[in-house]
Parts: structure tokens; C-alpha cells; sequence
């Protein structure tokens, strides 16, 4: 196994919560099985081996848990999706491909805690009813796919995983695959299709939700590495217990990266909705650099939509029913409000923003993210992600109009909801939210005169295109 340096013993915010990060950084841990069972690992999928599968998803419906992985789906529901009948093989497959700019939680845990995934993950399989289960590990990570291939050699050995785990009658094998080094990868259908040794076009939804027809055509269930990890913590402390932390409908702990212009970056474990905005960033991350002020923040990965820090939202915060206006500030860090203030908590990477940055500026990079990022697959995310970057080239070059900023919002609207997957959002929403948000900003960046700069023949091509639509 490589050598990996810890930051060691990286003490944890009083406010912090942790559940699935306890053995992250913490002095005199290491990956290995002794370790993890030293600390009493493996204890909860010997309680759910007791279980029948049935009465295990049970108690993760229970938890409420939602998906870690950004869409924030109930866990329970979508394995609850299988069909019933099914005579073909289950698949579970761990998304561990972390591409969503922002986002940096699932590498430490495949670094330092891989037991941790592995019992989850086992735990996952006996209630899905899959005896296969992949570990789709970005690229990026190699270090990472080496360890988890030694702990699963481990987990074999120790009789967690393979034929008859502790007894039970239950097998199950575990394969790590290595991605290509592509964002679309992340995508849940992308991914099957690598898996499968395609490209990864993603498959449209539906009729192909990977529940019913996922890996060869089989009914799998994708779910994020952190997800998987809270399985364990289900099982081990009850479902109902588990729905106790947290707020209703928002349970559990949930790990956030915060990014950008900050005191204190990096990684910090929450209770879901007990955590205001405000909160996080002045206590947790020490407030904004020397001399500077929050601008705005995009709360949960590139593909979320920004907020600004002077905005005001009416909205109802749980437990309370009834709306009422706060300030991005007292926004709480859960899934539903996020939604309600007009973003989403998504991958939970908070990327900050002070009153250095221009927005062009931010525009501009996370343009040129999914312009080099978009598979192909459909005519408006591949045309317009490249348009939209070549846009935001002109503008942060001060060659940009006025007219350009109604085009690149043109653009946007044109790829939002118009395509086989949900990248189309994901790089029309940045553009939507900063256009619509920071407007006077753009445009103060444009010039009338800059008409008369010539442009190349593809641009004016677009540009004759776009007046016709
Ligand atoms: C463009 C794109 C990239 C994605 N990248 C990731 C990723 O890197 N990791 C991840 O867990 N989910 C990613 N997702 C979400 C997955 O498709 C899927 O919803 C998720 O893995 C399900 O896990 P969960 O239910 O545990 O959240 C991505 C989605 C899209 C549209
Ligand atoms: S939306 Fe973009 S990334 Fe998704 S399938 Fe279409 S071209 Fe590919």
C-alpha cells in the first residue's frame, strides 16, 4: 500500500457532529482491519446479518436518510424500487467518482476509513439482495483504489465479505473498477455504461432508471459513498434513533466542504438543519479573510445555483411550518430550505465568494469546467456549454457586449431541461443564477463599441443562428 500523509489529530469544531467522519485525521488511526476492529468494526453487519433484508431497509426507510451524492434522494424509497419479481442479479454499485467541483468528503474516506464504506456497503447489499457490488473509483484517486483493494483483501480474510460472511449464508463479492478521469462519470447511468467498458453517454431516464434496468439491464442501485457509510450507523443505533438527529425530513449528519474565501477551509460534519449558513462560515470557518466581506456562495457544488450574500428569502424553516423572510445568513443547511431559497445543498461543497472576485471571473471558470466536461452526447449542452465559455472568454477579455450578456442567458435556457441528463442544469444553472443575480455586475463589463471588434467566422455564425431562434 502507498504511503499516505494525515493530517493528524485535526480537532474537531465543537459545533461538528461526527458520525461518518469520527476516524478521519484522528491520531493514531490507520485503514487497516485491526485497527477498525479494535474500535468494534464489522459489529453492525453481524446485528444486520441477524436481520432479515427486508426488516434492514426497513430501518433505513425509518432513517430518512436522504443521498449524500446531490440529489438528496430518500435511500430506502429508491431501494425500494427493485422490482419485485426480479429473477435477474441485483448490482449495488458505490459511487466514489467525486467530481463535482467543491466537493472533496468520499476521498477521505476511501483514504483513512475503508472498512467504514466496506461494512456499509455489505450491509447495503444483504438488504438489496446483491452478491456483486462495485466500487467506481475516479481517475484521480489511484492511491485510494490501492487502499480499498487491500481492505477488501482484508475484509475477505477476516470472513466480511466472499462466500458464507460470518456464518450467515450470505456471499458477496466486492470489485473495484477505475475510471477514465471524467466529470460525466459521476453521472449515475455514465458510470454503469464505463463499468460496462463503453463510453459514458448516459442513458436516458426513462425508461432507464438503474433500479430497474441498470447494469447489464439489471436492476442496480447506485448510491454515494458517504450514504453508504451512514447504513452502518442506521443499523447500528435504529432507524428511529437515526431520524433524531437532524431535523424532520432532513435527518442525520452530513459532511459539508467548504472551498474559497474563508479563515478556515475544509471538511466539517453537521447536523442536518440544526447548522445555519451564518454559522458555518463566521464560527466554523472563522469568517471572511482580513479586510474583506462575504459576496456570495454556491452551496452545494459548482452546479448549484449561487446566492447572494445580500439576498432575503421567504421561506418556511423546519420544524416551523409557516413562511417568513430571513436573511442568507439564518438560511438553515438542509435539503428542503436550500431548495426553497432557490439552490440546492447538492454534494454539500460550499464554494465562497468575497468582494475581491469578479463575477465574470467566477462565471468564466466554471464555464470552462463543463464546456471540456459535457460528453456530446446532445446538441444543447454540447454546443451551448462551448458557447457560453467562449462568451465569458470575451467578457473577462473586456471584448464583450451588451447583447452578449442576453445571449449567454439566451443560451442557458435553451440547454436547461432539453437534455438526456442532468449535466444540462448543471452548467445552465451557474450561468441563470450569476446572470440573473449579478446582471448590472456583467454588464458593467460590456461595452456598445466593442460591436465594431471583429468577430471569427464561428461566432458570427452563432450569432446568426441565435437571432433566428
Ligand atoms: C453530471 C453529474 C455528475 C455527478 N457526479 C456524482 C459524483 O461524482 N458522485 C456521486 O455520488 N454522485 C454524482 N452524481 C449523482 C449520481 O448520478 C447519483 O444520483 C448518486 O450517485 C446517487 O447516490 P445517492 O442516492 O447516495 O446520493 C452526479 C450527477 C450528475 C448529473
Ligand atoms: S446533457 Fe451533456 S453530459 Fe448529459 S448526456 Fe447530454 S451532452 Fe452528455
Amino acid at each position: 500500500m502507498g504511503k499516505i500523509t494525515y493530517q493528524k489529530s485535526k480537532q474537531p469544531h465543537p459545533r461538528e457532529m461526527r458520525l461518518i467522519f469520527r476516524n478521519i485525521d484522528r491520531e493514531g488511526w490507520d485503514p487497516s482491519l485491526k485497527t477498525f476492529l479494535a474500535d468494534g468494526g464489522y459489529k453492525e453487519l453481524k446485528k444486520a446479518l441477524k436481520m432479515t433484508p427486508g426488516e434492514v431497509t426497513d430501518e433505513v426507510k425509518k432513517s430518512g436518510l436522504r443521498g449524500r451524492g446531490g440529489a438528496g434522494f430518500p435511500t430506502g424509497v429508491k431501494w425500494g424500487f427493485i422490482p419485485p419479481n426480479n429473477q435477474k442479479p441485483v448490482y449495488l454499485i458505490c459511487n466514489c467518482d467525486e467530481s463535482e467541483p467543491g466537493t472533496f468528503k468520499d476521498r477521505y474516506i476511501v483514504h483513512q476509513d475503508p472498512h467504514q464504506l466496506i461494512e456499509g456497503m455489505v450491509i447495503s447489499c444483504y438488504a438489496v439482495g446483491a452478491k456483486v457490488a462495485y466500487i467506481y473509483i475516479r481517475e484521480e484517486f489511484p492511491q485510494a483504489a490501492e487502499i480499498v483493494e487491500q481492505a477488501i483483501e482484508e475484509a475477505r480474510k477476516g470472513g466480511f465479505l466472499g462466500k458464507n460472511i460470518q456464518g450467515s449464508k450470505f456471499d458477496c463479492e466486492f470489485y473495484v473498477h477505475r475510471g477514465a478521469g471524467a466529470y460525466i462519470c459521476g453521472e449515475e447511468t455514465g458510470l454503469i455504461e464505463s463499468l460496462e467498458g463503453k463510453r459514458p453517454y448516459p442513458r436516458i431516464k426513462p425508461p432507464y432508471f438503474p433500479a430497474a434496468m441498470g447494469l447489464y439491464m439489471a436492476p442496480t442501485i447506485v448510491n454515494n459513498v458517504e450514504t453508504l457509510c451512514h447504513v452502518k450507523h442506521i443499523i447500528g443505533m435504529s432507524g428511529e434513533d437515526y431520524a433524531k438527529i437532524g431535523t424532520p425530513r432532513n435527518t442525520g449528519t452530513r459532511i459539508l466542504c467548504v472551498s474559497g474565501d474563508v479563515q478556515k477551509p475544509g471538511y466539517y460534519e453537521i447536523e442536518v438543519g440544526k447548522m445555519t449558513m451564518g454559522e458555518l462560515l463566521n464560527d466554523l470557518c472563522g469568517g471572511p479573510k482580513e479586510d474583506r466581506s462575504f459576496k456570495a456562495v454556491i452551496p452545494g457544488g459548482s452546479s448549484a445555483k449561487i446566492l447572494r450574500c445580500s439576498d432575503k428569502f421567504n421561506v418556511s424553516c423546519p420544524p416551523d411550518t409557516e413562511k417568513r423572510e430571513i436573511n442568507f445568513e439564518e438560511i438553515p443547511l438542509d435539503f428542503d430550505t436550500m431548495a426553497a431559497c432557490g439552490s440546492m445543498a447538492g454534494s454539500g461543497g460550499v464554494i465562497v465568494i468575497d468582494d475581491s472576485r469578479k463575477m465574470s471571473w467566477v462565471l468564466n471558470n466554471i464555464n470552462e469546467f463543463y464546456a471540456h466536461e459535457s460528453c456530446g452526447q446532445c446538441t444543447p449542452c454540447r454546443e451551448g456549454s462551448t458557447w457560453m465559455k467562449k462568451i465569458t472568454d470575451r467578457l473577462v477579455a473586456g471584448k464583450a457586449t451588451p447583447s452578449d450578456i442576453e445571449t449567454l442567458e439566451s443560451v442557458a435556457y435553451q440547454i436547461d431541461g432539453r437534455t438526456i441528463c442532468a449535466f444540462g442544469e448543471a452548467c445552465a444553472w451557474p450561468v441563470e443564477a450569476i446572470v440573473d443575480k449579478f446582471r448590472d455586475e456583467l454588464m458593467a463589463e460590456t461595452s456598445e463599441e466593442n460591436e465594431a471588434l471583429p468577430h471569427n467566422s464561428e461566432e458570427e455564425a452563432q450569432r446568426r443562428y441565435l437571432s433566428s431562434v
